[in-house]
């Protein structure tokens, strides 16, 4: 383990340059303009992986993005370990809200700007660089397969085809995802839980074109004000959310369980400082923590509609739309909610409008075990770099194929992430840490260690 931690500290100079290169392909899943940039950034992942050791590498096609797949097999009687990460990021808009151009990564303070340094390039850019170190210093204590897709952001439907169509070669005994944060470096942290997510659009009609606010306006309905009053009504004055059946599988969380959330280190102050909010907002009964971990959720993410250009438009407008999604824990489902969020929103329009309501892509909520081989490893991998253990701690975030490893591949995940929520993740000046990317790299070959001890 000497040599291999040496040849890290040795190669850090490139290790960082190698990242800010693949930093500079814009790979917006979301955006079928950079459709040969997301290649590009698949051939590049592809031609790393080969550089640094691994067998039978191949960009495999899928009908939206393509998957990096590679892989060592040294000896099959070591324990096989599963990398997933995502090579794809999201858009970077606004533009004008970022110090430095998102794709032209720059080093300042100690970190990484650019879209995609910490979610999920730079984190994926960890394990290659740490399987480089561990393959030319003979210290390679498992079996490894990489799968680096390039739809996470978009929902990764295809990858879940994949995993059905590949099962015998995505064998394992378990994924380890490098894909979530940490407290902070001082208190380093486990992520054992991922929300699920139901994504739905709305529109709401009104008349059948756009009208003269004032001929019109008072006598007709405007599908906005309307809009804003069904959305506005879909939390009580609890925060508890008021779609019919909501909450009527959520798995109750035991008091031991919440008892040991309580003592999780967060400062409310320090919440509020770094957000520039003067009060804290949830469902009641709920603390801050248990409202992002253990409690499903639901958000408008856009909404619009009628006239928002320079100047003033005297209009009532025809339609008005929103985006919303709904944060799921055990035991709701995607495909469930998003039904009983039809059914719901259908009943509380009133006749004045017609609505029209229908599903994006969902996932489904998980939480991974903590008697796990695998998670003592990386708890122990991490306690070695970085002096102590970490924290079982449940994320408020979504990774929609994790499920999916456990359902089609009978697979456990480890979230072994070494981000932070500072990271300013799917926001302008998204950053990653120097500290937090060498950190990751020196961790991970101790993973591989470790689970080999542990495993069986
Ligand atoms: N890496 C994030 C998820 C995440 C971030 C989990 C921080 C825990 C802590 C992932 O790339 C992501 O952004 N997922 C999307 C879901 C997807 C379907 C768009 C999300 O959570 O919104
Ligand atoms: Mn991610
Ligand atoms: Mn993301």
């Amino acid at each position: 383990m000497q040599a291999v931690q040496s040849y890290i500290t040795e190669n850090k100079d490139r290790f960082l340059e190698e990242l800010l290169a693949v930093l500079r392909i814009p790979s917006i899943s979301a955006d079928s303009n950079y459709k040969a940039d997301v290649l590009r950034t698949a051939e590049f992942i592809r031609d790393r992986l080969k550089e640094a050791g691994a067998d039978n590498v191949e960009v495999c096609p899928t009908k939206g993005h393509p998957i990096v797949y590679g892989e060592k097999i040294i000896n099959a009687s070591l324990p096989t370990i599963l990398v997933y990460g995502h090579y794809d990021v999201q858009p970077a808009d606004p533009l004008d809200l970022w110090d430095s151009p998102p794709f032209e990564p720059v080093v300042k303070d100690g970190k990484i700007f650019a879209r995609g340094a910490c979610d999920d390039k730079g984190q994926v850019y960890m394990h290659i660089k740490a399987f480089e170190a561990m393959i030319k210093n003979g210290g390679l204590a498992c079996n490894v397969k990489f799968m680096i897709e390039g739809e996470e952001e978009v929902g990764s439907s295809n990858l879940g085809i994949f995993l059905e169509q590949n099962k015998e070669k995505l064998k394992a005994d378990v994924v380890l995802v490098s894909d979530t944060s940490m407290i902070s470096m001082d208190i380093p942290s486990i992520d054992v839980g991922l929300r699920g997510l139901a994504y739905m659009e709305v529109e709401v009609t009104g008349p059948n074109r756009d009208l003269h606010s004032g001929v019109y306006g008072g006598a007709v309905a405007n599908p906005l004000t309307i809009l804003s009053k069904m959305i506005a009504s879909l939390h009580d004055e609890n925060n508890h959310i008021t779609v019919k059946g909501f909450y009527d599988s959520v798995a109750t969380v035991s008091a031991e369980d919440r008892a040991a959330m309580a003592k999780t280190p967060f400062d409310i102050e320090e919440y509020k400082k770094d957000l520039e909010i003067n009060d804290i907002w949830g469902e009641k009964g709920y603390t801050t923590l248990e409202r992002t971990g253990i409690r499903p959720t639901l958000e408008v993410n856009g909404m619009w509609g009628g006239y928002i250009g320079e100047g003033a438009k005297t209009v009532l407008p025809s339609k008005a739309f929103a985006k919303i999604s709904m944060r799921l824990v055990p035991n709701q489902t995607s495909h469930e909610i998003a039904e009983l969020f039809t059914k719901h929103f259908e009943s509380i329009a009133p006749a004045s409008v017609k609505v029209k309501v229908t599903e994006h892509h969902g996932g489904e909520p998980v939480v991974t075990p903590t008697d796990s081989a695998a998670y003592k490893a990386a708890a122990k991998a991490i306690e070695t770099t970085f002096g102590k253990s970490p924290i079982p701690t449940r994320g408020g975030g979504s990774i929609p194929i994790v499920a999916l490893f456990e359902k089609t591949l009978g697979l456990k995940t480890v979230l072994m992430g070494f981000g932070l929520d500072s990271d300013a993740i799917h926001s302008p000046n998204e950053h990653y840490g120097l500290v937090n990317y060498f950190k990751g790299i020196e961790t991970i070959p101790y993973f591989y260690k470790y689970f080999a001890e542990y495993h069986q």
